[in-house]
């Protein structure tokens, strides 16, 4: 059998990955402490599939607890590695909370790698390694910028700890996936988004606020440099986010990788404004969104959208799905959890 083990795998985009490692045949193994999710989200996974995925409680900062899963679980073909912290405000608050968190379990899951003679693993990157691009779309050669917090330092960090390892390793074959901005829930609604309190990101807080959990949204700024002042990010379909991770870990498998350390930007390659994201919802929902303009949000970029040609091209991947059908997929799972 398949087997492949997801850190983090009950998360938002972990759990998306799993249901579509299970759908190509896998068989996944999850590790997660639940400090960001929840039990019944192994229940949602099997309401798609049909299959509990193999689900062990474990925190990858417990060198330990890591080394004891992999001495049982070692007839692995590989790892995704999703378990970390991401909220980047808390990072600014917390700083040794994310490098113990997001960097020492990396280090003590490569190192059960090497023991154990695992060779393929995927790391959860982000578009933050490149701060504000001096080039639109952003290509994987953009020059990485010095963090804008300490979170996206950790992805930093991570990235160069892997290919530090990769480089000398002769058992390490790896990719590191730079996401843009994943939004959405399974079209199931059986998985989706579970952000923590006041939720940071846009789309969960529109989908909140029409449902009546929320007042108003406020839109951080309408002074940007754009087509109507607000902010460019690349939202793509949480859907097509899992689905690269299953290309990148065939590639991985098949031996198709060009080097032992790639990088590969997931987004749809398209930029969206605040007020075109606040549209679409508006049209999907046929709700009209109570927002209201506000002041910039510190450290926010202007814009950011992905130059997807690479991962077109060396992987055969692309994201599919619409704006529209992302925002429809985030509406359909916020009504489910608090219908
Ligand atoms: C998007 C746009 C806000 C909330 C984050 C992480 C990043 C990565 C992707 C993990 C911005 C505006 C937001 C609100 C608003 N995640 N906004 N009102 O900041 O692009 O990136 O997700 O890797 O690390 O930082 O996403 O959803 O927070 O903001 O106007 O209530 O929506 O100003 O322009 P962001 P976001």
């Amino acid at each position: 059998m398949m087997k492949v083990l997801v850190t983090g795998g009950l998360g938002f985009i972990g759990s998306h990955t799993v249901v579509e490692l299970q759908q190509k045949g896998y068989e996944v193994l999850i590790i997660d402490n639940l400090s960001n999710s929840s039990l019944e989200v192994l229940d949602g996974i099997a309401k798609i599939t049909g299959v509990k995925p193999y689900f062990e409680q474990l925190d990858v900062r417990d060198k330990a607890a890591v080394f004891s899963f992999f001495e049982v679980h070692n007839d692995i073909l590989g790892v995704i590695h999703f378990a970390a912290s991401k909220a980047v405000g808390e990072s600014v608050e917390n700083p040794l909370l994310y490098y113990e968190n997001n960097i020492s379990s990396l280090v003590y899951i490569l190192q059960a790698l090497e023991k154990y003679q695992i060779p393929n693993f995927i790391f959860s990157s982000s578009c933050t390694v490149y701060g504000q691009a001096d080039e639109l779309p952003i290509t994987e050669n953009a020059p990485v910028k010095v963090a804008e917090s300490p979170y996206g330092n950790t992805k930093q960090i991570g990235e160069e700890i892997i290919k530090d390892s990769a480089r000398v390793s002769n058992n390490l074959r790896s990719i590191a996936l730079r996401y843009f901005n994943p939004i959405g829930a399974h079209p199931s609604a059986e998985i989706g988004e579970l952000p923590i309190g006041v939720p940071q990101n846009l789309v969960p807080y529109i989908t909140q606020t029409a449902v009546g959990m929320r007042k108003e949204l406020t839109v951080f700024g309408d002074d940007y440099n754009t087509l109507d002042g607000t902010c460019i990010r690349d939202y793509i379909h949480v859907v097509d986010l899992a689905k690269a991770h299953v290309v990148a870990l065939e590639r991985l498998i098949g031996g198709k990788q060009k080097e032992n350390y790639e990088v590969f930007n997931i987004g749809t390659g398209t930029g969206s404004t605040v007020l075109e994201v606040i549209n679409s919802f508006e049209k999907v929902s046929e709700k009209k969104l109570n927002y209201k303009i506000g002041v910039r949000r510190a450290g926010d970029i202007t814009a950011a959208y992905a130059d997807t040609s690479k991962a077109n091209t060396e992987l055969g991947w692309k994201a599919l799905s619409t704006l529209d059908e992302a925002m429809l997929s985030a509406w359909k799972w916020e009504q489910k959890i608090r219908g």
